[in-house]
């Protein structure tokens, strides 16, 4: 079942229904000042830091759920309702929401009015722009009254949602004209406050919030707007908030707009005042004059959507299959922005006051902007390798507000070192920007200690060669990839943090994983060091990536698959040998795509064992059977209930390497089938199942074991969307940026006889189309001239290069 459909034309999922399964949400913002925004125009907005600086409420985990956002009550003679539905739920004659790329527009029609709210961050700007067009669609002269509504947060969301005996007493506000300011703690160290106006005179307004709801009232019932007008109520202690109200005269046939802009204004600190307790309102008068027209208004959401459309032009599909289209094109580029932006911070899942930035997260994400916003990437690369060690390992999270890497969560993840060395491999390949590799880049933030970011590779690339197991297969310390496989942890506490208590001494459990990731990376740490003259050191690299598939092959090989890990009594994770667990997917995905078995066939086997024992038509499980039981050895892998997350859950950020596996090997018919099960475009009929946004992918469904299988959840920030883009514009589409050209090796199977790609590639624009007879490999013409191979030379800035492609 669907509540919505795709209009693609315009970038948009439209939502036809305020009952969708879950609230549905978008981003709003690019830079600095971010808005979350459900399709019932729940969430909330901050600047940078979704923790520190948090603008308006909301409330997670509430009964009802999205709770708290940015309302419009429309009132007329004691009757009033709401656009986007919530929050008074009073039936709407028309309702529809449009998600659309950096941009929301909910509009909703009741007895003759129509009310449209747009909602977006301008470029630039640190600020959310709501604009309300009212018209009256019926046939007598209507006389209304517009409400406005948001909460304010006490800047610091945490504290917010926990000091009351302090935060009771701390709200402060001033109203001037159609302008509220909240200004709570200015008077103290801030040096900011949050600005909430409208570009018209106002009938009345509200900042104190039991004035206008009514202390025993939700947000669906406030007393003013059942009165119909304002009280002007001034805001002491309690809970501040901005209310306008205004009257509204339509005649039949009539429509008027609103314009109203919620900021977020800092001031010089010796500025702060135009008179004493009178914040200083000139910064903040200066944005409200950006936005006191609809031209102005209308004008920056044009440059809004030119800005979407320069950054997506720059990898184009056309295709017979419009899913794949949209995907491609469209939702998961978007996401993988989003991503970027957000890391791991704030989502309807994450609530924003949590964890910093992982270190392999970042790492990984960054293969799916890269081509997007390159010099971006480049900074985030160096913010990354600045946390890094001295003897290679890594801050597992860093503070994005600080960059500084995060003493609570510490280090010890030890598959993190490697990850950096394929986010700078995928930068270079894309830009070239080899001089990155000289950057000097300090040691846990201490500048005395900077080297060429090179060497940071060297030290990644060492650290597991320095910290070999038993079988010569890397530690795993706390948990490689799978945060959840804690082999060296043996937690009894209830709630004790399964990835930061290590209370054995762990020279013991190895990762297979770990073992496939080195064969996957290490040779373009090789390929680096050979660009930068040092052969010896591409030759000892390539010997280690050559004897650690030797090794796994010898004892990480179980048999029909690639066996997990050995864990700290040395025994097998992940074989045939255990009851539960037996087969894990991480390893069968990065041992192939790593080349090992490649050759033998135990490729091939493994890839086959995935099928048989993991795939479901949801997604591929993480493991087989799922653990029954809690295994002190194995940590928090086993303490969900079985079908869950780690535990044989569908964990949709390690689908897309058995989609890249699958093209290893030929296979590209299943690598699309598996590439399909968990892309959301593909998803959007079966909506009221996967109940998340068809447009986004979610971190996992729930697996085969699971009662509600096929039930997504935490979707927006996860790997899975830059691995996905990864697995899909590479691999099956086969489009590659290699360190001396464009690599076409499609392996998409059958279904896809033909298609063309516009990519932009170091400043030249290559038309790639491409025959597909539905195997693997490629023969290519390059402006009518047939290649050797199937590297398409690097073109020079602004060149136009015409490449054909027989598969
Ligand atoms: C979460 C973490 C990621 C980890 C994954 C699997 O997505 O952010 O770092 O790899 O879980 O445990
Ligand atoms: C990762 C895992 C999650 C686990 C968390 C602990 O995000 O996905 O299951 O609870 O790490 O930090």
């Amino acid at each position: 079942m669907r509540y919505g459909f795709f209009d693609d034309d315009h970038r948009e999922y439209v939502i036809t229904t305020p009952h969708t399964p879950y609230p549905w949400i978008n981003y709003l913002g690019n830079e600095q000042f971010f808005s979350l925004i459900s399709h019932q125009s729940g969430g909330y907005s901050f600047y940078r830091d979704a923790k520190m600086r948090r603008l308006t409420r909301y409330r997670y985990n509430n009964v009802p759920t999205d709770a708290g956002g940015r309302y419009f009550y429309i009132a007329e003679d004691g009757d009033f309702w709401t656009p986007s539905y919530l929050p008074v739920k009073r039936d709407l004659d028309t309702y529809e929401a449009r998600h659309g790329l950096g941009y929301t527009l909910i509009t909703g029609a009741r007895g003759g009015i129509t009310a449209e709210t747009l909602f977006f961050v301008p470029l630039g700007e640190t600020a959310e722009i709501q604009k309300v067009t009212l018209t009256n669609t019926g046939d007598r002269r209507r006389e209304l009254t517009l409400f406005s509504f948001v909460e304010f947060c006490l800047w610091n969301a945490q504290d917010d949602s926990t000091n009351f005996q302090h935060n009771y007493s701390t709200g402060e506000v001033e109203i001037e004209g159609s302008a509220i300011y909240h200004k709570t703690e200015y008077r103290e160290r801030r040096d900011h406050y949050a600005v909430y106006a409208v570009n018209a005179p106002i009938a009345g307004f509200d900042t104190d919030r039991e004035t206008f709801l009514g202390l025993y009232n939700g947000f669906g019932e406030p007393d003013v707007v059942a009165a119909g007008a304002s009280t002007n109520s001034v805001a002491s202690g309690w809970h501040p908030i901005g209310s306008h109200s205004l009257t509204v005269v339509l005649e039949p046939g009539e429509s008027t707009d609103y314009v109203f802009v919620l900021g977020y204004v800092e001031v010089p600190k010796d500025q702060k005042w135009s008179a004493p307790g009178v914040v200083n309102k000139a910064p903040a008068e200066e944005l409200l004059a950006r936005f006191a027209t609809t031209e102005q208004v209308d004008l920056a959401l044009e440059r809004l959507q030119e800005y979407w459309s320069g950054l997506l032009g720059s990898f184009a599909l056309s295709s017979p299959d419009d899913k794949l289209d949209r995907m491609v094109n469209i939702w998961n580029p978007y996401q993988c922005m989003v991503t970027f932006n957000m890391s791991r911070s704030a989502s309807y899942f994450e609530s924003g006051i949590g964890r910093g930035m992982g270190f392999r997260d970042s790492n990984q994400d960054l293969l799916g902007f890269v081509h997007l916003i390159p010099e971006r990437a480049r900074e985030r690369i160096v913010d990354i390798a600045s946390t890094q060690f001295a003897d290679g390992s890594a801050y597992h999270q860093y503070q994005p507000l600080t960059k500084r890497g995060n003493n609570e969560i510490g280090s010890g993840f030890n598959d993190d070192p490697l990850w950096l060395i394929l986010g700078v491999a995928g930068y270079i390949k894309e830009t070239g920007d080899y001089s990155i590799l000289d950057e000097p880049v300090p040691f846990d933030n201490d500048p005395a200690t900077a080297v060429p970011l090179f060497e940071h590779l060297t030290r990644s690339y060492r650290f597991t060669l320095d910290n070999l197991g038993p079988h010569g297969l890397p530690l795993i310390g706390r948990a490689d990839w799978n945060d959840c496989l804690n082999l060296n942890c043996f937690s009894e506490e209830p709630g004790e943090s399964f990835q930061t208590t290590s209370n054995r001494e762990g020279r013991t459990a190895e990762s297979v994983f770990i073992a496939g990731m080195f064969a996957f990376i290490v040779p373009e740490y090789a390929a680096l060091a050979e660009h930068r003259g040092l052969a010896e050191e591409a030759a000892q690299a390539r010997a280690a990536v050559e004897a650690m598939k030797q090794t796994v092959l010898r004892d990480g090989w179980d048999g029909d698959w690639f066996l997990r890990a050995y864990d700290f009594f040395g025994d097998k994770v992940g074989s045939s040998e255990n009851v539960d667990g037996q087969i894990f997917i991480e390893p069968q995905g990065f041992c192939v795509m790593g080349g090992i078995g490649v050759e033998n066939g135990e490729a091939v086997k493994a890839l086959d064992a995935v099928e048989e024992r993991l795939d479901t038509p949801h997604g591929i499980v993480l493991l087989n059977p799922a653990y029954a039981d809690y295994h002190l050895e194995l940590g928090e892998v086993s303490s969900y209930p079985p079908g869950y997350k780690e535990n044989a859950g569908i964990f949709c950020h390690n689908n897309p390497w058995i989609t890249i596996a699958e093209t290893v090997v030929g296979r590209g018919d299943r690598a699309f089938e598996y590439w399909k099960k968990i892309a959301p475009a593909y998803r959007e009929e079966i909506s009221e199942i996967h109940r998340l946004e068809p447009y986004v992918y979610a971190q996992t469904i729930a697996g085969k074991d699971a009662v509600r299988h096929g039930e997504a959840k935490n979707s927006w920030l996860t790997g899975t969307a830059a691995w996905n883009f990864v697995a899909v514009s590479q691999y099956l589409l086969g489009i590659r940026p290699g360190y001396d050209g464009l690599i076409i090796d499609p392996c998409i199977g059958p279904q896809i006889p033909e298609f063309t790609v516009l990519r932009t590639f170091r400043g030249a624009d290559y038309t790639i189309t491409v025959r597909n007879g539905g195997g693997k490999g490629a023969t290519v013409t390059v402006d009518g001239v047939r290649l050797e191979g199937n590297v398409v030379p690097i073109a020079p800035p602004g060149a136009s290069v015409r490449v054909d492609v027989v598969v």
